[in-house]
């Protein structure tokens, strides 16, 4: 049985995923109970929209709910191959909020996307067709598949800090906060007014859930910064891999947020996208930075967010 070398516990109470996974645990939340998804629907079903105005938001919807459920499949490798109680526990709650995101998009899509395009009159559509993924997007995710999958056959420093660099830094911190920065600045009257081209319509419950997954996002991703941090810092990983890891991956961002739809305006995306790159490798590569205490890494006030990280 693992113990805790110092005080023969099997946990350690000062360890940073110990203490992430109670932050986890104590802010817990039911994908089921987020409410407004009905204010949303006939809000939806009762806007004046175009069905080119609806397919973006249905492609939104559908892009990041696919993302939610690549990330709950992929992050197991990690899992597995960590040796430490406090890591594990860590990761056993991050993959289930990753499951309860994917969730709340599966719910989305059958208690508001569907029932309003049969009441607009438009095709009824599946989140997983095709048309809803563009090349980037699919590189983006099979990349990041690939490096986590290495893991199992291949578990270095290296492949570690590579797999940190896609998964953690590039698709939840880049991707993830980037995208529903998106969303809830074009369906809500947070976030910035330069992101949206057009008084849209509001989605209440869309923002009540995006709100409760940037929250835990916030959480991983410190998780994520505090591995690679370590690594660099101590010397057994280069810093170049993870400038030379994120760079290659940033262009699959810009191209997964370029095409959302008319209600979402890409460049002030791509540029938040690369001011949280650039500030995510400052953190990692300053001896002196410090990753934000987890309090303020879940804190979802966009001023308060985008000072601390
Ligand atoms: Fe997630
Ligand atoms: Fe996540």
């Amino acid at each position: 049985m693992a113990t805790n070398d110092a005080t023969g516990m099997q946990l350690d109470e000062g360890a940073l995923s110990q203490e992430y996974f109670t932050n986890a645990v104590y802010r817990h939340w039911d994908p089921g109970a987020i409410e407004e998804l009905d204010v949303d629907r006939e809000r939806l079903l009762n806007a004046d929209l175009t069905e080119e105005q609806f397919e973006g938001i249905r492609r939104t919807v559908a892009r990041f709910g696919a993302g939610e459920e690549s990330v709950t499949e992929d992050l197991l490798p990690l899992a597995q191959v960590s040796e430490n109680i406090n890591d594990q526990m860590f990761l056993s709650s991050q993959i289930y909020e990753e499951a309860k995101h994917t969730k709340f998009f599966d719910r989305y899509w059958r208690e508001v996307i569907d029932p309003v395009a049969e009441g607009q009159g438009f095709e009824r559509t599946a989140p997983t067709e095709d048309r809803y993924f563009n090349s980037q997007y699919t590189e983006l995710f099979e990349r990041t598949e690939d490096a986590m999958q290495r893991l199992l056959t291949d578990d270095t420093p290296k492949n570690r800090v590579v797999a940190y660099c896609h998964y953690h830094l590039t698709i939840e911190s880049v991707l993830a906060q980037t995208g529903y920065y998106g969303i809830q600045s074009s369906f809500s009257e947070s976030g910035s007014d330069e992101v949206t081209d057009e008084e849209f319509v509001e989605l209440p419950g869309l923002v009540n859930g995006i709100t409760k997954i940037r929250s835990d996002e916030g959480r991983h991703v410190g998780f994520g910064m505090a591995k690679v941090r370590e690594h660099v810092q101590t010397g057994t990983v280069e810093e170049s891999v993870v400038q030379n890891t994120l760079q290659k991956l940033l262009p699959l961002v810009a191209g997964t947020v370029n095409d959302l739809g008319v209600a979402i305006n890409p460049d002030p995306l791509v540029e938040y996208a690369t001011e949280k790159l650039t500030r995510r490798i400052e953190i990692i590569a300053d001896a002196e930075a410090e990753i934000p205490p987890v309090d303020e890494l879940v804190e979802i006030d966009d001023t308060a967010a985008q000072a601390s990280d």
